[in-house]
């Protein structure tokens, strides 16, 4: 455990893991129960995880990131998390003014975030993957059978270095406006 500041500073997209060491099913367990803490509208938790850790599936997995030329590195991950949407269940004041899916892939991005940053914290490294196949996706991943739609895929693992690029980032005046 370290500050958050910290943790949000090392933690950057993992494109090279370490062949050598697959994150055990506890590991990936402790990164989803962590995440779990994540906020969502009215508490609802619209997501839910298939956790994806042994050889034959990851293989499998893999070109399913890749059809449109993006994520060459996803064949030598270790693991993934496929993150899906499920029915949201809003308070019922808002029943009639807002769709119950309005706030459920902002609470899927949240949760995809706190799963990141869990990982990172165990010492793990990840990618969140937006570009991928989603029939393919089903068509590999029995599991996904009644799922909602899938809304991203995480790379999981250890680093292959310990070494760590520079943030590229907006400048913060550019993004922090104080109305005071
Ligand atoms: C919704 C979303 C989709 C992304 N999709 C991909 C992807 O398909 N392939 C990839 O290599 N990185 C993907 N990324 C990672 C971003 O490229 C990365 O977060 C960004 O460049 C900032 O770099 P950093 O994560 O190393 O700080 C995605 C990130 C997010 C949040």
């Amino acid at each position: 455990m370290e500050s958050f500041e910290l943790l949000a500073r090392r933690r950057e997209s993992c494109r090279a893991y370490d062949p050598d060491r697959r994150p055990t099913r506890e590991q990936l367990t402790k990164c989803v129960a962590v995440a779990q803490n994540a906020p969502s509208a009215c508490n609802s938790q619209p997501w839910s995880v298939v956790a994806v850790n042994s050889e034959a599936m990851t293989a499998a997995v893999a070109p399913c990131l890749q059809t449109a030329g993006l994520n060459r590195f996803a064949s030598a991950c270790p693991a993934f998390f496929i993150v899906t949407e499920e029915p949201a269940r809003l308070m019922r004041r808002f029943e009639g003014s807002i769709d119950s899916q309005h706030y459920a892939q902002m609470d899927v991005g949240i949760a995809a975030a706190h799963l990141c940053l869990a990982a990172e914290d165990m010492g793990l490294s990840t990618c969140i993957i937006g570009s991928f196949d989603e029939e393919m996706l089903r068509g590999a991943v029995s599991a996904l059978e009644g799922r909602g739609p899938v809304r991203l895929v995480i790379a999981v693992g250890y680093a292959a270095s310990d070494a760590r690029r520079e943030k590229s980032r907006k400048p913060l005046e550019t993004v922090l406006t104080y109305v005071e």
